[in-house]
């Protein structure tokens, strides 16, 4: 099976297409630079030159494949507006391309801010819609392809997909916690983060390429919700340092960017997407991650 898979050389996404080359698919990954390119050659990839704002070039990638996963994303938190709207347009113009053929198209999607008082399930749809929502409203409008002769399938990441060289949320808290000298949560830390590790996402994705059903929301979760002032500990733990609350109107000045999406909550349960894919987590916990180093510090 050929698979054109966007983001191929992302945290995420290089994990993916080493799931899918040990499985025996073709993997066509998306690179926007030498440096991707070379990285995907050197995995067995074949490379498509390319990029998210390219959409003539994503369409005949899409075209020319027997499957697409779409990882790739603008993390341009100074303009996550513009994000979306590229996210939107790519989307839409890849299953344009893929309408009437019965092919998989997976996307990446999330799991913070989806739902408040009780964990987000695989029936719940997200309350986006349109370019100018978040992500580009492309879970629903995806899934809405469903009718359209595509096998669309969300695949919702947990808020921390975590791991040594993880790059992402839980590496950023890190650095401001050693920054700042205390690992800070966000008012009273009780809202909660799902958290999977990478080896166990990249395998779903894998699973759900195979055999999650048209217009499915699959979710990428092992543990299904730990409280954000329960991580703040375990990086305090890690660096010996004090864990305190950061009132909610000083967030944005103590964590910067991330500080939006530390206070929101991101509970999710998992046992639909166990079920359906026969998934069955086994990396390490996130706390292990973290005692272990895989956050470790330069210097
Ligand atoms: N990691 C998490 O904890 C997490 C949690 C929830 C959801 N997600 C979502 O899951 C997906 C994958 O995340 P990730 O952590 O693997 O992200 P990542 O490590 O930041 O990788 C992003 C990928 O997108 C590519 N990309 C970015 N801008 C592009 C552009 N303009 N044109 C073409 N390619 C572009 C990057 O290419 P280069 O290699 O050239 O930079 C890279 O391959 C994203 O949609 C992300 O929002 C991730």
């Amino acid at each position: 099976m050929r698979v054109f898979v966007t983001g191929a050389s992302g945290w995420i996404g290089s994990a993916v297409t080493d799931e899918l080359l040990a499985h025996g698919c073709e993997v066509v990954g998306l690179a926007r630079s030498d440096r991707s390119a070379d990285a995907l050659r050197a995995k067995g990839a074949t490379v498509h030159r390319g990029s998210l704002d390219d959409l003539d070039s994503l369409a005949s990638a899409a075209e020319a494949a027997d499957g697409v996963i779409h990882l790739a994303f603008k993390h341009d938190f100074a303009d996550y507006a513009g994000a979306g709207r590229t996210e939107h347009a790519a989307v839409r113009r890849m299953l344009d391309t893929l309408k009437g053929s019965d092919r998989p198209f997976l996307l990446a999607s999330g799991l913070a801010g989806g739902i408040s008082g009780r964990p987000l399930t695989e029936d719940d749809a997200l309350p986006h819609h349109g370019a100018d929502s978040m992500r580009g409203g492309s879970e629903n409008l995806a899934l809405s392809y469903a009718e359209l002769g595509v096998r669309p399938v969300a695949l919702r990441f947990s808020a921390t997909v975590h791991g040594t060289g993880d790059p992402g949320f839980t590496a950023t808290l890190t650095r401001i916690a050693k920054e700042r000298g205390v690992a800070g949560y966000i008012g009273d830390g009780a809202n909660r983060w799902a958290a999977v590790h990478r080896s166990d996402a990249a395998r779903m994705v894998r699973l759900a390429l195979e055999n999650a059903p048209a217009g499915s929301r699959m979710h990428a979760a092992a543990e299904d919700g730990i409280p954000t002032r329960d991580i703040a500990a375990a990086i305090g733990r890690y660096l010996a340092l004090p864990t305190a609350s950061v009132a909610p109107e000083d967030a944005e000045a103590h964590f910067g960017w991330i500080g939006r999406f530390f206070a929101l909550n991101g509970a999710a349960s998992h046992a639909r997407t166990q079920e359906v894919l026969g998934w069955t987590p086994t990396g390490p916990t996130l706390f292990e991650d973290i005692a272990a180093g895989a956050y470790a510090l330069p210097g």
